[in-house]
């Protein structure tokens, strides 16, 4: 059996490590992929400083580009995917899936081919992202996306008001690409009024700043009829779900990137977190408010199939869509450059962007 290096956690709120595990040969319907470069994201700080969803020592990571190195059977059968196509994908179910490791084993589904004249760094920002936003929207806000999209698709409600809170992050980016490509017209976001104009080019039609004070009082008045859909990208208990919640009507339908964070992790503290929504706030009678959980995507057929090997490669193609701007972690070593990534999404220091390491030595 041969072996290769991976990134796991070693206990609460200690230092990664680099470990050997085994390269395990793809089975009919899996490619094995040379990863070169993965992103860091929050749930790399919720499973290593908060216990989340994690047993010691975990590979961590679930998003991957690199290039194919061997194919199984029925995937060279099926010429769906060959030896030196360049991929990406969000993968993560199991630990020969995980992302921060040199080889990741995975069914073909889970694979994009990167287009043309996108870097695999610009590529690994996005699996893991547009999957949760494209999940998001279709089952948790029940906002039908056609696929493909007719050309002369308008949906009815397309002038009705949907909130993004938290517009600038990973999610928020494509959610709103996302829902302007399907011709929603009145998008209002929540960011820093640095990101405004990056967002207005997305496709906000109107940005506000979460920290101001009245930022309520202009969602109100962006929103006079109220605001039926409302997606919120932070999910923390202080910076977004209170204010959300004296926001979303009767008949609002929420959906809340879970874990909902009641405490940051920072240097000296834990994290805290809940996972019930309608637990942490009062919610007005009549909102049906939702923890969104990407992991489930695939319980939809058609998605599990066309999500990412089709719909996601082909959006960045036409240009569609694009990949967040991403910030590329340095470090001498994998390890260091692991670590200085988790380091910084402690920190709080991202702002619209990914966060991007190299995974390989080579
Ligand atoms: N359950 C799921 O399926 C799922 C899937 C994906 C992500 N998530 C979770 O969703 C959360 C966000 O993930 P991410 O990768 O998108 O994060 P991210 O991109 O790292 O988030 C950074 C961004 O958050 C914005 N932000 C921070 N606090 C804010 C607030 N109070 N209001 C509005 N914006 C705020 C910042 O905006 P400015 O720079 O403009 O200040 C920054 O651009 C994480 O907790 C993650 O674990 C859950």
């Amino acid at each position: 059996m041969a072996y290769h290096s991976a990134i796991v956690t070693t206990a609460l709120r200690a230092p990664l490590a680099l470990i050997q595990v085994p390269t395990v040969p793809p089975a009919a319907e899996e490619v094995l992929v040379w990863v070169e470069f993965v992103a860091s994201t929050p749930l790399d700080l919720h499973q290593n400083d908060g216990g989340l969803l994690v047993t010691h020592p975990q590979v961590l990571g679930d998003s991957v580009a690199g290039t194919v190195v061997q194919t199984g059977e029925e995937v060279e059968k099926k010429g769906i995917l060959k030896v030196g196509d360049r991929v990406f994908g969000f993968t993560w179910r199991e630990q020969k899936e995980k992302g921060m490791q040199e080889f990741v084993t995975v069914g073909w589904w889970h694979l994009g081919k990167v287009p043309e004249g996108l870097s695999l760094q610009e590529a690994v920002t996005v699996p893991n992202n547009f999957v949760t936003a494209w999940h998001t929207l279709v089952t948790d806000l029940a906002i039908e996306l056609p696929w493909p999209k007719p050309d002369d698709y308008v949906p009815s409600d397309n002038q009705a008001s949907i909130l993004v809170w938290g517009g600038s992050s990973s999610v928020g980016q494509y959610a709103t690409q996302i829902l302007h490509y399907y011709g929603y017209r009145n998008i209002i976001s929540t960011a820093s009024v640095k990101h405004h104009p990056m967002l207005q080019e997305l496709g906000a039609s109107k940005c506000f700043d979460y920290r101001s004070p009245h930022v309520l009082q202009q969602l109100f008045e962006a929103a006079p009829k109220g605001i039926k859909k409302i997606l919120d990208c932070i999910g923390s208990l202080d910076g977004s779900i209170k204010a959300i919640a004296q926001i979303a009507e009767r008949g609002a339908r929420v959906a809340i990137l879970l874990p909902v964070i009641v405490r940051d992790a920072t240097e000296t503290q834990h994290p805290e977190y809940a996972m019930d929504v309608m637990e942490v706030v009062e919610w007005e009678d009549g909102v049906d408010a939702r923890g969104v959980r990407t992991h489930f995507y695939m319980d939809n057929v058609f998605r599990k199939w066309h999500l990412q090997p089709e719909i996601m490669p082909t959006l960045l193609e036409e240009g569609t869509i694009r990949p967040n701007r991403y910030r590329l972690v340095e470090g001498e070593t994998t390890l260091e450059r692991a670590q200085n990534a988790l380091d910084i999404l402690r920190r709080k220091e991202v702002s619209g962007e990914g966060l991007v390491w190299k995974m390989t030595e080579a």
